[in-house]
């Protein structure tokens, strides 16, 4: 069966190949379907902006899409900045602005309530009259929003989010101990295991 990942992002295509491997799924990509246009992602919520991804991709390539949206969400931000998370400081947002911003606003916040969460879902979608039933999972990876940045690694909150089984932050994770607990690791190994029902 043919997948498309509806994503420009090579770094989370390489992820998901690596995960699809052994199964009997052939994974392309956005570059096997020239012109594809891109979605905005103006969804309330995660699960909304994968899904519309997925659709658009599946309509366009006339095949299964996966797609994903993720971000983090913060227990004394109420969840933000969730779908809002690469956008978080305005116009012109960049990882380092967003990080700033984040650490201001919880400047005054304890320890005891800096928990938070990367979310990822991801979305499956076929074209229409393909009979391909529309699913979506949720990945979540909790940790803790540290007091200022910490590591190198990563992107996003990355230098900013604490996991406490490792005692590290995600920057300071190398990428493979990342991608073992990621948020889209746990969802893609969801993926996976419908795949082996199929
Ligand atoms: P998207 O799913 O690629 O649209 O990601 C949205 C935003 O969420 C990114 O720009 C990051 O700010 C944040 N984000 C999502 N996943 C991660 C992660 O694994 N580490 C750090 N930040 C992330």
């Amino acid at each position: 069966m043919d997948l498309v990942i509806a994503t420009r992002n090579n770094g989370k295509l390489k992820e998901i190949r690596a995960m699809l491997k052994g199964t009997r799924i052939r994974v392309l990509s956005l570059d096997d379907f020239h012109g594809c246009p891109d979605v905005i992602e103006d969804g309330k919520t995660f699960r909304e902006n994968a899904l519309k991804k997925a659709r658009a991709v599946a309509e366009y390539t006339g095949k299964t899409a996966l797609a994903d949206d993720s971000g983090l969400s913060v227990d004394a931000l109420d969840g933000a900045p969730g779908v809002y998370s690469a956008r978080f400081s305005g116009p012109g947002a960049d990882d380092l602005k967003n990080n700033r911003k984040l650490l201001r606003m919880m400047k005054d916040v304890p320890d005891g309530g800096r928990g938070a969460e990367f979310v990822c879902v991801m979305a499956l979608a076929g074209p229409k009259g393909s009979g391909v039933k529309e699913r979506t999972v949720k990945g979540v990876v909790r940790g803790r929003i540290t007091r200022g940045m910490r590591g190198p690694g990563g992107f996003g909150y990355d230098p900013l989010f604490y996991y406490s089984p490792k005692g590290m932050t995600f920057a300071e994770m190398g990428p493979e101990e990342k991608n073992r607990v990621s948020h889209r690791a746990r969802a893609l190994m969801k993926i996976k295991a419908l795949f082996k029902t199929r």
